[in-house]
């Protein structure tokens, strides 16, 4: 098979044969083809398109490139949770103990983030001490113990993936929904869970910028679950704006732990409820979304779900003194506020800015080698309807130095729009499952 015909059909808009798909994978796998012909290809997939058949085999090509996880010393339905990416998601951070004090284990494999999306591997590693590379006997025991563990891909889970996505970051072609459906279902399908609670975004911080296609990646993975008897629920919700009030990986962690006592922001406490309770239902622990509501609920107000989070840091090696005492997470060098121009109500606070001001602080990375720092990010007091007065502080800005600490706040303010009329806006847009598109 030659690689430069392929090329030339998907530039052409024809349709790929499984076997010059599966063909495409090996070689990009074992490293046979050079990088330009795998951008080239990744191109004319990013313009022309793919069809269900060419995602499907795309994807299976893709989780059977490396090696593949085993949960069967899991008893019971496995679900994994899975974010598309965004500005502030630590969504994980809540939900992952929230679901394992309702009796769901959660045996959760995360990633690290690149650009302006975070990752949950570097969340965690804000606390101190915390470990995220666990040993395969150490991760069951916590399992089988308390319910929980999370730790950074140590296998080599779908390396096709890997090298495409690599090729994808610097060649302007990650935002294509067949690209991404393919990267997210085949680590999915590798992982060994049996149902998948996708959390799609939507809006300025995320890839899918409008609702119509976010409904079509969140349908595409659906497809794909399906189709390889996975029960998927592809979430579809807003991120128009940052998620809740902190941005940046410590101030995250104290977001979370805030959230797990019950002081979380509505928009973000909203958002961790309706993912838990998908992923209660999709594991069988509550009859209905209703019953699952209740019982997530209760683990805020009795603790239990604070509770799990101790016990999930303490058994990593964090400190889980930083539950109790935050100036214990990493402290930022300056802090400094940024306040409203003018007396309004907040119309927009554009994400995808967010996200660039928190790579000028260094709260993410632009490549792979860049460091993180663990302290840095911003607290955005006010969001999108919210009435503020001039001068009234709406962030608050920590980084490393003064002068970066300057040029984040310009970005942060410049990040807000104001108007008169602007109203909050609901957090799940909508949800697919096997029956379809659900809109509330
Ligand atoms: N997350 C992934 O894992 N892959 C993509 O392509 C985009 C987001």
């Amino acid at each position: 098979m030659n690689i430069v015909e392929i090329i030339e059909k998907k530039r052409d808009k024809k349709e790929l044969s499984d076997d010059e798909i599966r063909f495409f994978i090996n070689s990009v796998t074992d490293g046979s083809i050079p990088d330009y012909q795998i951008s080239a290809l990744l191109m004319a997939v990013f313009i022309n398109g793919m069809s269900d058949g060419e995602i499907s085999v795309l994807t299976d090509a893709m989780a059977n490139s490396g090696d593949k996880i085993d949960l069967s010393y899991i008893d019971g339905i496995k679900v994994d949770k899975h974010s598309s990416g965004g500005v502030g998601d630590k969504t994980t951070l809540v939900v992952a103990p929230m679901a394992a004090a309702c009796g769901l284990p959660v045996a959760k494999m995360s990633g690290r983030g690149l650009g302006f999306s975070g990752g949950t591997i570097d969340k965690l590693e804000s606390i101190p001490g915390f470990r995220t590379s666990l040993t395969e006997d150490e991760f069951v025991t916590f399992i089988k113990r308390d319910g929980i563990a999370i730790m950074g891909q140590t296998k080599n889970v779908a390396p096709a993936d890997k090298k495409l996505y690599a090729l994808r970051d610097v060649t302007g072609t990650v935002e294509s929904i067949p690209l991404i459906a393919a990267s997210i279902m085949s680590k999915k399908l590798a992982c060994g869970s049996n149902s998948i609670v996708l959390d799609v975004k939507c809006g300025s911080g995320a890839f899918m910028k409008t609702f119509e296609s976010a409904v079509l990646l969140a349908d595409k993975m659906e497809r794909i679950g399906r189709a390889n008897g996975r029960n998927v629920y592809a979430l579809i919700t807003d991120m128009d704006q940052p998620l809740g009030y902190a941005v940046g990986n410590g101030l995250e962690v104290r977001e979370a732990i805030e959230t797990l006592k019950g002081r979380g922001t509505e928009d973000f406490t909203e958002l961790c409820f309706i993912a838990a309770s998908f992923m209660l239902v999709a594991g069988e622990r509550a009859r209905d979304l209703t019953e699952a509501r209740r019982m997530l609920e209760k683990s805020i107000t009795d603790g239990s779900a604070l509770e799990k989070f101790r016990r999930l840091t303490e058994n990593q090696g964090g400190n889980p003194e930083i539950i109790e005492n935050y100036s214990l997470l990493p402290q930022a060098h300056t802090v400094i506020d940024a306040t409203s121009p003018v007396k309004a109500v907040v119309s927009a606070v554009n994400g995808e800015m967010i996200g660039s001001a928190a790579l000028t602080v260094k709260a993410g990375r632009l490549t792979k080698e860049d460091k993180i720092d663990y302290s840095t990010g911003f607290e955005l007091f006010a969001k999108t309807g919210d009435s503020v007065e001039e001068g009234q502080v709406i962030a608050r800005i920590c980084a490393p130095d003064e002068k970066t600490a300057e040029t984040a706040r310009e970005q942060v303010i410049s990040a807000y729009s104001f108007d008169d009329t602007a109203k909050k806006k609901k957090i799940l847009l909508g949800y697919i499952d096997k029956e379809g598109l659900h809109i509330d």
